[in-house]
């Protein structure tokens, strides 16, 4: 059976710290969509790690890692990345199976990605510029170097070809840097991941489901930024929602079990579009310095705002959501009122849905206002102490968004999670 993990928001929900708290109870965690736009923060015998390419559960040594064919892949990245996993003395050969199918990122793909942003102007999508959007659009153009090519002694030609097609792009965008340096540390990364443990994904995964072995599937980015679903055209280029499982690993919807949504008990968003709940004065200043809230992968202070139960229950709706876990709980500590939104204001209309022009629009949140606990909840690791305003907040989501939140997160710690 294969259970899902996911954003239900624009990302940053805190995916990587729940997924790192489960993998004890799975023998496979696999990511199935995004790429090193993703960034997943664990903490691993007390010290900060920060995971773009490969799955959170890789800090378990009876866990296998999957890299899925819809994930895509920057050598480079993961490269270095298994540098940092090594020295915490993980064995990555023996831990980390990628599939075959898995598109590569090339260094082309970053320079389309920002000469496209470049060319957007006010407009761009605030991309993370690690080359997502031109991958993915290789993937489906159906011009992509996948991972199992890089075995075949026509690798070398068919980069060339690809190569010469993004030089008449890049050259169309009048984007006259010089990539060569990324070219040479992407050629030296493909070295290093021709050896590791390059696989079938599909017969991979599905003959560990066979053999009764559990799976965690990890997404990337948020519902919120799925390229159907999400605030289009400012989102990623990958179905970040529970049907991207099936196809970002190979398994069908029959295999999939739990689906658990992780939300921020606030929200957050970077890059542009649409936030109608977010806060531009002193408290979406407050909720930025308490919560930290500064990118993971870029860096960039992120935008905040109230939680936004119609988005979540849209979200929970997409995915199917069984289960949420709400983290950050303890940066609202200090706030004495609360306020959830509950609505959209359009013009004279009330609505509860998402509308199509979400970007275009002017919207006014409705709020109902809840009061704040006001205690120190970072200690708390039982649910019988939860505070009872804590408990009100909860049980005033669950009912809007009509699924259950089933744990707290109160801190960035692995101990820091209350189940309720
Ligand atoms: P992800 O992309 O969904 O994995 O989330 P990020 O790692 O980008 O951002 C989440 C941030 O919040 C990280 O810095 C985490 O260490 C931190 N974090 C996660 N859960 C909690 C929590 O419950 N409380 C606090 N204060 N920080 C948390
Ligand atoms: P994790 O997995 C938050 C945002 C970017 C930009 C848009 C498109 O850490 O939650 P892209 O690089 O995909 O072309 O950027 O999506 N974005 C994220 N925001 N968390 C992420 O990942 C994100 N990955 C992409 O900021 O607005
Ligand atoms: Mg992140």
């Amino acid at each position: 059976m294969v259970d899902v993990i996911l954003g239900l928001q624009w990302g940053d929900e805190g995916k990587g710290k729940i997924v790192d708290y489960f993998a004890p109870h799975y023998d496979v965690v696999a990511r199935f969509q995004g790429g090193p736009n993703a960034g997943h923060t664990l903490y691993v015998d007390g010290k900060k790690v920060v995971l773009h390419q490969i799955p959170s559960g890789i800090f378990h040594q009876n866990c296998v890692n999957l890299i899925g064919n819809g994930v895509v892949l920057d050598p480079v990245t993961l490269k270095r990345e298994c540098d940092t996993v090594a020295s915490f003395g993980i064995d990555v050969k023996k831990n980390l199976f990628i599939s075959e199918k898995t598109n590569l990122i090339v260094p082309t793909h970053r320079a389309l990605d920002k000469a496209s942003e470049m060319q957007k102007g006010d407009g761009k999508i605030g991309s993370t510029l690690k080359g997502i959007g031109p991958a993915y659009m290789d993937k489906t153009g159906r011009n992509a170097i996948r991972v199992g090519d890089l075995l075949s002694k026509n690798f070398t030609t068919q980069y060339i070809k690809l190569r010469l097609k993004h030089q008449k792009l890049l050259d169309n965008f009048h984007f006259i840097e010089d990539i060569s340096a990324w070219e040479e540390e992407f050629f030296e990364a493909v070295e290093f991941l021709k050896t590791l443990n390059i696989v079938s994904g599909e017969y991979f995964i599905n003959k560990q489901i066979a053999e009764g072995k559990k799976v965690l599937a990890e997404g990337a980015q948020g519902t919120m930024l799925d390229i159907d679903f999400g605030t289009f055209p400012f989102v990623t280029s990958s179905n970040t929602i529970s049907a991207g499982v099936c196809t970002g690993l190979g398994v069908s919807p029959q295999k999939i079990n739990e689906v658990i949504g992780v939300t921020k008990a606030y929200c957050t968003r970077v890059g542009s579009g649409a936030f109608p709940t977010e806060l531009h004065d002193a408290t979406g200043e407050e909720l930025r310095k308490i919560g930290n809230e500064f990118g993971a992968t870029t860096g960039r202070p992120r935008r905040c705002g109230w939680i936004d139960l119609v988005a979540l229950k849209y979200t929970c709706m997409l995915n199917g959501i069984t289960k949420v876990v709400m983290t950050k709980a303890d940066v609202l500590d200090s706030f004495k009122e609360l306020n959830a939104c509950t609505a959209y204001k359009i013009g004279e209309k009330i609505t509860d849905e998402i509308p199509f022009e979400i970007n275009k629009i002017n919207i006014t949140p409705e709020y109902k206002i809840l009061q704040g606990w006001h205690c120190d909840s970072s200690k708390i690791n039982n649910v019988a102490n939860l505070p009872k305003d804590m408990s009100s907040y909860i049980e005033f989501i669950n009912k809007f968004i009509g699924a259950p939140v089933k744990y707290i997160s109160n801190g960035p710690g692995r101990e820091q999670i209350i189940v309720l």
